[in-house]
């Protein structure tokens, strides 16, 4: 039996550990403290600081199975996946690593002899690569290790020098290639067929020597480090003797699982193998918290779905079964990774939310796209604007498109696309800019300074004002203006924080009542009206509104309360999607797949109430990016921060990233009550909540509603639910002993009515007016007399408010003498109506209630002409 991808793992780890290397945890694949990356893309990515001697652990020589997604960013392989033998969106690397411990020399030694007398592959299936002015290593493989000089080749930059990403660190690297053989097409490394599958690169060491800075320079590293990859799908395609990675054991039984969810016979299509590599990734992304979305790294993940079901439905699935696939992944690989098993229900929920969302979506977009294609040559582009539409209004991503077209032999406009993408961004941004601001323009030199985190009050100079959108130097008392001030207590809305309102004061008196403060490019707009002629250069005092703005200060720190408390206690995929900080409450709107339930809510409640009751001291402090973000602060993924940042921190409990206005302490936010909780978006939960006097006074009106409806009920608050339990089945019984007494009532009456039936040629016939009967029971009053009279006619008149029904049952031995459909379409029209049904029953309606005596009269007539013969 050959080894498993399990046994591989473990046999690289402890071959490393036997040598001195810490055996380190596979990471998040969301880099902690790093905007720099999308995801964890090598297995040096937890290590980065390390290497850059900002971090140190009490190890110097690591090793690690470290998960990585190569999907958006540099190293993208999406477009790859399903094309090639060994590209994935996720894959395991190993790895060991050395932080300025051994370099170069042991590097090799280690791998070369974990592959040969380890692993035991053969020497002369390995070749090596090295960077092309690399001698040293070109010499220790040559002379050392008695690697064949022609299966030496020296590379350039593009495929030998690795660094992780535009910056950080990164070096010279030296590869180690597999040949599969020559059944299989491609050509050593270095020559024109290199692209094949036959020389795979199984093992790429790093000699980590710099940190690549932003201008493209290179900073040697404080030591020489080394960083080792080896794909562990690859290694295990060698070692089980296949030339794919998806025909290795893992792949296998994933194929096997897609194949039968979307039942299709023919293992080998190109898309099982699509479906098998994206719901690892898929599944992973989100056990470290990604969810589909349309910015950042859900956006990724959207788009890794969207491709896995569209291959789905390509082999014919017609249902949801991209998330039925988990099982079997945690069956894989749960024992290596429990943070897999963990999270399985919401793996599995989040995927089917999004298959169902796009299957909503992706026939249309078919559709459409099928249609344009029918317009296309062989080799033909499709047009950008037409993917952009699909992109836009059908939900396609980029990728997708230009899968299907290149199935089919098709290119895509990318310049095209690019540009309809622009487009559109310009739109929206000229949108957001002039709505809010009434048109007004500011120029960007114009910059107000912000005095309002410590004064509500403070004296200034009127620097512009603006009327109509359009800057003047005075405005008359009663008309409506925007003034910009040299300096300001007047908080701008940012952050979801509302603007202040207050008023600028002259000698006492007001001058300008401000409604609205806005940012307008830097310049802090106060939106409002004159009391007094004003002109620009005045002196004023501006004033804000200090109850109100304490209201709001209560609100954005229980804010940020709430978001720890959140991540607390549903977990660390609770991201920020947005917020609204006013006087009244507080909504933070945040990435769950699902409902929380009562008792998450309450425990979300009383955490913020304890941390309130604390009455931690709030700190900010102004801060380099890098530093703040290297102490834990959250940030908004994708959000663009300047190079310094404003901190908020709460004793250990919350550090964000904030330009808000904040309490000074815990308690001053006084008390926390959440107010609601719904879904407002695919995986984006929303919670309200209020502070303060709010929050008590929210109390009070509960507690007042509570003891009113105790009062209604006769009974005490704490007895409500009983009290309304036992009102509820007393109901229940009193509408049972209604329904049979009506029962009874019916009975009685039909039973009056069958002795009031006479005799017409021969027949027993009941002719009558009836009351308080309705609808299905004048129907089953019918059916009731039909069988009490065992053969013949009965018609019933109801008159019931300015309407009259008619209903005529004839027993169906009779019916081809009288039809009851005929005999109610005749006296119908006595009562200026008409109708009709079967000849064993039939209903009509009218409007003349008056004359039903005369329509019943008339039925008794048309029964003796038509029984009479
Ligand atoms: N970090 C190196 C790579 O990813 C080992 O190839």
């Amino acid at each position: 039996m050959s080894m498993t991808s399990a046994d591989i793992r473990t046999a690289f780890l402890n071959f490393f550990a036997e040598r001195g290397h810490q055996i380190v945890p596979s990471a998040s694949l969301i880099p902690g403290n790093d905007a720099t990356l999308l995801f964890t893309n090598a297995g040096m990515v937890p290590f980065k600081d390390v290497f850059l001697g900002t971090d140190k652990r009490n190890y110097t020589r690591a090793t690690s199975s470290q998960r990585c997604v190569r999907a958006g960013g540099k190293h993208n392989d999406l477009e790859n996946v399903g094309y090639t033998a060994r590209h994935h969106t996720f894959f395991e690397m190993l790895g060991n690593f050395s932080f300025g411990d051994y370099f170069k020399k042991e590097a090799i030694d280690y791998a070369w002899a974990f592959l040969t007398d380890e692993l035991g592959l053969p020497k002369e299936k390995l070749w090596v690569t090295v960077f092309e002015e690399d001698d040293e290593a070109y010499d220790i493989w040559a002379n050392d290790i008695g690697v064949p000089r022609d299966r030496i080749s020296r590379i350039g930059a593009k495929d030998n020098f690795w660094q992780m990403g535009d910056t950080g660190p990164c070096g010279p690297c030296s590869e180690i290639f597999y040949d599969h053989g020559p059944d299989v097409w491609g050509g050593p490394p270095g020559t024109p067929e290199e692209d094949g599958d036959r020389y795979i690169e199984i093992w790429n060491l790093v000699f980590m020597q710099f940190n690549r800075q932003a201008d493209g320079t290179l900073e040697p590293l404080p030591k020489p480090s080394v960083d080792t990859g080896m794909g562990l799908e690859r290694i295990a395609a060698v070692l089980q003797g296949v030339h794919s990675n998806y025909e290795t054991d893992t792949f296998v039984h994933l194929i096997d699982a897609a194949a039968r969810a979307v039942g299709c016979e023919d293992r080998s299509a190109q898309s099982l193998r699509v479906i098998a590599d994206h719901i690892r990734s898929c599944s992973f992304l989100i056990a470290d918290g990604v969810l589909p979305s349309n910015e950042g790294r859900g956006y990724v993940l959207r788009r890794i779905i969207r491709r896995a079901v569209r291959h789905g439905s390509k082999l014919g699935a017609t249902e949801p079964f991209f998330h039925t696939l988990v099982a079997e992944l945690v069956r894989l690989m749960g024992d290596a990774f429990p943070e897999l098993v963990q999270a399985q229900a919401r793996i599995e929920q989040a995927l089917l939310q999004e298959e169902k969302q796009f299957a909503r979506t992706l026939q249309r977009g078919l559709s459409l796209l099928e249609e344009a294609m029918t317009d296309l040559n062989e080799g033909d582009a499709l047009s950008g604007e037409i993917a952009f539409k699909l992109y836009d209004t059908y939900g396609f991503p980029y990728d997708l498109t230009a899968d299907i077209l290149r199935e089919r032999g098709f290119a895509l406009d990318q310049a095209g696309f690019d540009a309809a993408m622009a487009e559109q961004r310009t739109r929206a941004q000229q949108a957001s800019q002039f709505g809010a601001d009434y048109n007004t323009r500011i120029s960007a030199d114009t910059v107000s300074e912000f005095r309002g985190y410590t004064d509500y009050e403070s004296d200034a100079v009127i620097r512009e004002i603006f009327v109509d959108g359009e800057s003047v130097s005075t405005v008359p008392a009663g008309k409506d203006a925007i003034i910009v001030l040299d300096q300001t207590p007047f908080y701008a809305e940012s952050g979801g924080q509302v603007g202040d309102i207050g008023v600028f004061e002259v000698e006492g008196e007001p001058v300008f009542v401000v409604n609205d403060t806005q940012y307008i490019g830097k310049a802090i707009a106060h939106h409002g009206r004159a009391e007094s002629d004003l002109r620009v250069g005045d002196p004023v005092v501006a004033l804000v509104d200090d109850e109100r703005r304490w209201a709001i200060r209560r609100n954005h720190s229980a804010t940020h309360l709430i978001h720890a408390a959140l991540r607390n206690v549903l977990g660390e995929h609770v991201m920020q999607k947005g917020s609204l900080v006013d006087e009244q409450r507080l909504r933070f709107d945040f990435a769950h797949p699902q409902a929380l339930t009562q008792a998450e809510l309450l425990a979300i409640e009383t955490q913020v109430n304890e941390q309130i009751r604390l009455n931690t001291p709030l700190t900010t402090a102004v801060l380099p990016i890098d530093e703040a973000k290297a102490r834990g602060a959250m940030a908004l993924f994708g959000e663009k921060y300047d190079d310094e940042v404003r901190v908020v921190e709460m004793g250990p409990y919350s550090l964000e990233l904030c330009g808000g206005t904040h309490v000074e302490r815990t308690g001053d936010i006084g008390s926390f009550r959440v107010l609601a909780e719904q879904g407002i978006a695919s995986g984006v939960r929303r919670v309200e909540a209020t502070t303060g006097a709010n929050a008590v006074l929210y109390t009070q009106q509960q507690h007042q509603r509570l003891h009113a409806i105790a009062n209604v009920l006769k009974s005490d608050p704490s007895a409500v639910s009983e009290r309304i339990e036992q009102l509820l089945s007393r109901q229940k019984q009193l509408e049972k002993e209604l329904a049979e007494f009506q029962r009874q009532l019916s009975q009685q009456a039909g039973a009056n009515l069958t002795d009031s039936a006479e005799t017409i040629g021969g027949q027993q016939v009941i002719i009558a007016e009836v009351t308080q009967v309705e609808g299905k029971a004048l129907r089953e009053m019918v059916d009731d007399l039909k069988n009490r009279l065992g053969e013949g006619i009965v018609v019933l008149g109801l008159r019931q408010e300015g309407k009259v029904s008619l209903i005529v049952g004839v027993t169906k031995g009779l019916t081809d003498k009288v039809k009851a459909g005929e005999l109610v379409n005749v006296i119908a029209q006595k009562v200026g109506g008409k109708g009709g049904g079967r000849p064993d029953m039939a209903q009509a309606g009218g409007s003349e209630p008056e004359q039903l005596d005369t329509a019943l009269a008339t039925a008794k007539k048309w029964l003796q002409d038509k029984l009479a013969g």
